[in-house]
């Protein structure tokens, strides 16, 4: 298992995992465009070959945030998810953040258990931020 700046070849393994993770998912051309930017980074998990799971971030000076992060269905329940993001907690404190911050939805208790196990803690709200379905946000954050 090793976790790695994403490129184009790890492009078809990102979205089926975006696919079965997001009832809203993002676009292949939204991902693509992401693998260049300067002040933020897809990390890809790698595990015997293939994509296991990826992480989206961004930085912004002292703060950044977390866009995104998934595991493959197949694959959850063992630890990965809590190993791709500590690895984006320590690539955007490498970066310079001194912050993260975090949106999800109320009801995504695996995700919500996995930020409070990393250590996030809530800090906010916001009343119907989804769409498809609509749902509130749940805003949380990190100092790093
Ligand atoms: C959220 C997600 C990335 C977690 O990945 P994972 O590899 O299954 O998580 P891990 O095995 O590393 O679990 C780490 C911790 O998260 C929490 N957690 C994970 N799954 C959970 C669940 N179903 N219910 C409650 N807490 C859960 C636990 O605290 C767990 O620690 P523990 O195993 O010591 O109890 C995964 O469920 C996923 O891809 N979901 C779909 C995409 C998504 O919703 N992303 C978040 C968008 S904001």
């Amino acid at each position: 298992m090793r976790i790695v700046k994403a490129g184009s070849r790890h492009l078809d393994g990102i979205m089926e995992i975006e696919n079965q993770s997001f009832s809203d998912p993002w676009s292949r051309a939204g991902f693509a465009d992401y693998l260049d930017v300067p002040d933020g980074e897809i990390v890809a998990l790698e595990d015997r070959g293939a994509v296991a799971g990826f992480a989206v971030y961004h930085v912004s000076f002292e703060e950044s945030e977390l866009y995104n992060i998934a595991v493959r269905e197949s694959c959850r329940g063992q630890g990965l998810g809590r190993a791709l993001l500590d690895a984006v907690l320590d690539r955007a404190r490498a970066r310079g953040a001194e912050k993260m911050y975090l949106e999800v939805r109320k009801s995504n208790a695996a995700a919500r258990g996995l930020y409070k196990a990393a250590g996030f803690a809530v800090c906010g709200e916001r009343r119907g931020y989804y769409e498809r379905p609509t749902e509130d946000a749940v805003l949380m954050d990190i100092t790093l």
